[in-house]
C-alpha cells in the first residue's frame, strides 16, 4: 500500500496490493483519471490522458476548451461548462445559474483514513496489516465559493480504492447540490459487458450481463432504500472475462437510499462509470459554511475475473466495514416463527418450538411480526410498540426468561421507521408519516413511513425499541423495513429542503442503528427489508448479517445467493431451511438440500420444527452438527464459484477454502436430474496445488456409490489433480439433490 505524489509530472500514485490507481493533474488544474489497473510504475504514465493530443489543452487552445471538456477522463466530472456526459455534480446559485469548473489547488496525504460524518464508511483494520491511508485533493470552483474536496482511500491488505467527495460553501450565498455523486471513473473501452445485479422481492440480486453500447446504461433507485430491484452496484468486464480469468473493474456504494451507477460509453470510445445518491427528487442547500459529504464508493480492479473480485470484496468487508462483536463469531443458530405460525402464536405456541428447536440443537427462537398493538395481520399497529398481553400474557419477559429457561436466547422483531395508518401513534402524530399535504399517501402494505428527517421522530423511534430491550433479556433484533417510499415530503423542512428528505431520511436510519448498537453492544442485529431490499454495504456496517430475501425455496435461493455473494461475504447472508411446500413458489425439496444451501448463510430455521417428521428432526440434528463443524470456514474462508446455475441451467456449485488452504468444503446441487448420464467433472479451485487432500463426504449416510468404493471421496487425491484434472461427482437420482464435500489436507 502507497500514496504517492510526483509533483514534476503532476501524478498521485495510489497502490494497493497488485493495484495502481494513478489520477494527473492536466493544465495544472484538471483533476484526470489516469488509470486503475495492475501496478504499472512509471511515472510517465500521465500520457494516458491524452492532454498532448489535439485539442490540446485549455491554456494552449482555449477556443477548443468545450471539445477538451468533453474528451477529459475526469476524476469528478461537473455539469454545464463543456463536459456533456452525465456529471458528479451540478451546483445552482442564488440566481439561478447553474455550471461548475473545479480547479485543482492542492494536497494531503494522511495516514489513516477520517471518518465520514452521520455516515456508514470503511475504516482501518487490525495491525500492520489492517493500515489505511489517504490522499485528499483540494479543488475549488471560485465562481460559486465551492470547495471540492475529493477523498481516496486505500488498505494495507486491500486491493480496493475508497472513494468520497465533501463539498463546502466557502462562500456567501447558498448553493444548491442538483447532483451531488461520489465518484467518476473514464477508461478507454470499446468493447466489455456490464455486469448489474437485479430482481424483485423474493429474487432478489440476480446477475445481468448486457454488452456494453453506445450511450448510457444504468440502474438505479429512488424508491428511499437501496431495493430489491437493482443494486448499488456496477462492474465493466472486458471480452471474455469470465470467473477466474479478464479484467473487471466495480464499484459499489456504501449507501442504503436513492442511488445511481452509471456506465456512459461516449463518442470517443471511453465508458464513464459513475455512481452516488441519485438526483431525481434531490435538492441540497448548502449554507455559507455548510459542508455535504458524499456516501463513499468502493472501487476494485480485479485482473482474474469475478471471482477475485469477490475475494476482496469480501475481506474488505470483513476487515474494514463490519464492526459487530460477531463478525468473527459464531452466530447463535436461530430459529424464527415467521413462516411456522404467521401472525397465529402466542406464549405456549412460540415456547413448544423452543422446547422442540432446544432439544435438537437449536441456540434462539426469534419472535417476528405480531406480538405488539392489536396486530394480528398485516394491517395495524405499526408504531404502538407496545407488548401484545393477550397473546403474551405475562408480557416479553417473561417469554424471553422461559425461553432463557431453556438454555436458549431469545430475539425479537421490530419495523421501526413505519407508521400504520390505524395506530395510535398515527391518530396522535399524523404528520410525522411521510406525506404531501393535502394529498391522500399512497399506502403500501397498509402502512406508512415516519419521517425520520425529524430528530423527534427519531428519538421517539429509538426510544420505542430501546425500551423493549431495556425491559427484558433479548440477545438479537430483526430490523425490518417494509415499504418504499412514495409522497415525499416532510411536514418539517420547509419549501426549500424538501429535496433534502430521502437523504435525511436515510441518515436518520444511521443514527437510530448507530444509537442501537452503542447501548446494546452485544446485541446481534439483522437487518430485513421484505426479505432482500436493503442488503447494502451501508448496512452492513451496522449488522454483521442481513435477510438475504423472503424466498427460502433452496433452488431459488441459488441464484440469489450467488448474486449475493458475488459482493458479500458468506457470513452475512441470512438463509434458513424453511417448510415444504415452500411457502413462496411451492416448491419441493429434499430436507438435506435446504440445509446445504442454508449452510451457505448465517444458518437457522424458519418452519415449525413441531410440525416436522422424526427423520426430519434427526436430520435437524445432523444439520446443527454439520454447522458447528463448518461455520469458522464459511464465516472466515475464500470464496469460489465453480459452476453457476443460472448460466448453465443444470446445476450449481461453491467452494469455501480456508485461507491456510489446509481445508476447503464443497457444496453442489444437482438442480434437475438428467437421463442417460455419467458423473460430473468439478474442477475445484483455491487449493494448494503441491498438497495431498482427503476428500470427505459429508452426511449421515454415505452414498451408495461411495460405499460401494465407486467415488473418489474416501481417498487423497493431490490439489492439482482436483483443480486441473477434477473432482467425478456421480449423478444423482431425483430432482433438486445435493452433496457436501470436505477437504482436509494431509
Ligand atoms: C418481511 C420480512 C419477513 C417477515 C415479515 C413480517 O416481509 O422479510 O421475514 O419478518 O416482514 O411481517
Amino acid at each position: 500500500m502507497g500514496i504517492g505524489y510526483l509533483e514534476k509530472e503532476g501524478l498521485f500514485r495510489l497502490t494497493a496490493g497488485d493495484a495502481e490507481y494513478v489520477i494527473g493533474i492536466a493544465d495544472g488544474k484538471y483533476v484526470g483519471h489516469v488509470y486503475f489497473g495492475r501496478q504499472i510504475g512509471d511515472n510517465r504514465c500521465g500520457c494516458l490522458m491524452r492532454t498532448e493530443e489535439a485539442p490540446f489543452v485549455p491554456s494552449k487552445n482555449l477556443r477548443e476548451k468545450c471539445s477538451f471538456a468533453d474528451a477529459f477522463p475526469a476524476e469528478y466530472s461537473t455539469w454545464g461548462v463543456g463536459d456533456y456526459r452525465d456529471s458528479c455534480l451540478n451546483v445552482r446559485n442564488e440566481e439561478g445559474f447553474r455550471g461548475c469548473e473545479l480547479h485543482y489547488e492542492g494536497c494531503r496525504i494522511l495516514e489513516g483514513k477520517p471518518e465520514l460524518p452521520g455516515l456508514p464508511a470503511t475504516f482501518c483494520g487490525e495491525g500492520e496489516k489492517g493500515a489505511g491511508m489517504t490522499l485528499e485533493l483540494d479543488c475549488r470552483d471560485k465562481v460559486l465559493g465551492l470547495k471540492v474536496t475529493l477523498r481516496y482511500s486505500v488498505f494495507a491488505d486491500s486491493e480496493a480504492v475508497i472513494r468520497s467527495a465533501s463539498l463546502v460553501n466557502e462562500g456567501e450565498k447558498s448553493l444548491y447540490l442538483e447532483r451531488a455523486l461520489s465518484a467518476c471513473m473514464d477508461m478507454d473501452m470499446e468493447e466489455g459487458e456490464l455486469l448489474t445485479l437485479a430482481g424483485s422481492w423474493a429474487r432478489e440480486r440476480h446477475m445481468v450481463r448486457r454488452p456494453l453500447a453506445f450511450g448510457k446504461q444504468l440502474v438505479s433507485s429512488f424508491r428511499g432504500e437501496s431495493g430489491h430491484q437493482d443494486h448499488p452496484f456496477l462492474a465493466v468486464m472486458g471480452r471474455n472475462a469470465g470467473q477466474d480469468q479478464g479484467e473487471v473493474w466495480a464499484m459499489h456504494f456504501v449507501y442504503s437510499g436513492n442511488f445511481v451507477a452509471e456506465a456512459e460509453v461516449s463518442q470517443f470510445g471511453s465508458v464513464r462509470l459513475l455512481m452516488g445518491i441519485h438526483p431525481e427528487g434531490f435538492e441540497w442547500v448548502l449554507k455559507p459554511g455548510e459542508t455535504f459529504v458524499t456516501p463513499e464508493v468502493v472501487c476494485v480492479y480485479s485482473d482474474e475475473g469475478l471471482g477475485k473480485m469477490s475475494r476482496i470484496f469480501h475481506d474488505l468487508y470483513r476487515g474494514h466495514l463490519i464492526r459487530s462483536p460477531y463478525l468473527h463469531r459464531k452466530r447463535p443458530i436461530l430459529i424464527n416463527n415467521w413462516e411456522a405460525t404467521y401472525f397465529d402464536f402466542d406464549t405456549e405456541k412460540l415456547l413448544e418450538i423452543a422446547r422442540e428447536a432446544k432439544q435438537r440443537g437449536i441456540e434462539m427462537l426469534v419472535m417476528d411480526d405480531g406480538w405488539f398493538g392489536d396486530r394480528n395481520i398485516d394491517e395495524g399497529s405499526l408504531g404502538d410498540w407496545e407488548v401484545n398481553e393477550k397473546k403474551l400474557p405475562g408480557g416479553l419477559s417473561y417469554l424471553a426468561e422461559q425461553v432463557r429457561a431453556l438454555g436458549m436466547e431469545f430475539g425479537i422483531w421490530f419495523e421501526p421507521e413505519m407508521v400504520s395508518p390505524d395506530s395510535k401513534l398515527y391518530r396522535a402524530r399524523p404528520d410525522w408519516a411521510i406525506q404531501i399535504p393535502g394529498r391522500e399517501p399512497v399506502q403500501s402494505r397498509a402502512q406508512y413511513v415516519l419521517d425520520l428527517s425529524r430528530p423527534e421522530v427519531v428519538d421517539y423511534v429509538y426510544e420505542s425499541v430501546a425500551g423493549i430491550l431495556r425491559s427484558a433479556p433479548i440477545s438479537y433484533v430483526k430490523w425490518d423495513m417494509n415499504r418504499q417510499m412514495t409522497d415525499v415530503g416532510s411536514a418539517c423542512l420547509g419549501r426549500e429542503r424538501q429535496g433534502e428528505l430521502f437523504h435525511r431520511y436515510v441518515m436518520g436510519v444511521y443514527e437510530l442503528q448507530e444509537r442501537l448498537t452503542r447501548e446494546f453492544p452485544e446485541l446481534l442485529l439483522e437487518n430485513c427489508a421484505s426479505g432482500g431490499a436493503r442488503f447494502d454495504p451501508g448496512m452492513l456496517y451496522y449488522s454483521p448479517q442481513i435477510w438475504c430475501s423472503d424466498d427460502t425455496d433452496a433452488v431459488e435461493r441459488l441464484a440469489i445467493q450467488e448474486g449475493t455473494a458475488l459482493l458479500y461475504p458468506l457470513s452475512t447472508m441470512g438463509a434458513h431451511v424453511s417448510a415444504c411446500p415452500n411457502h413462496i413458489v411451492g416448491r419441493v425439496t429434499p430436507f438435506r438440500t435446504r440445509g446445504h444451501v442454508a449452510m451457505a448463510g448465517t444458518f437457522g430455521y424458519e418452519l415449525d420444527i413441531t410440525k416436522l417428521t422424526e427423520e426430519e428432526k434427526r436430520q435437524v440434528e445432523e444439520q446443527v452438527k454439520m454447522y458447528h463443524r463448518f461455520q469458522p470456514l464459511v464465516r472466515e474462508g475464500d470464496y469460489y464459484r465453480i459452476a453457476s446455475w443460472g448460466e448453465n441451467h443444470k446445476y450449481d456449485c461453491w467452494q469455501v477454502v480456508s485461507k491456510d488452504k489446509r481445508e476447503a468444503l464443497m457444496t453442489y446441487v444437482q438442480v434437475l436430474a438428467e437421463p442417460n448420464w455419467h458423473s460430473r467433472k468439478l474442477r475445484l479451485k483455491g487449493l494448494d496445488p503441491e498438497a495431498e487432500y482427503w476428500l470427505e463426504e459429508i452426511g449421515p449416510e454415505a452414498d451408495r456409490q461411495a460405499r460401494e468404493g465407486k467415488t473418489m471421496t474416501g481417498k487423497v487425491y493431490k490439489g492439482a489433480f482436483l483443480m486441473y484434472g477434477g473432482l467425478l461427482v456421480p449423478r444423482m437420482e431425483g430432482d433438486f439433490m445435493s452433496k457436501m464435500i470436505h477437504f482436509t489436507r494431509m
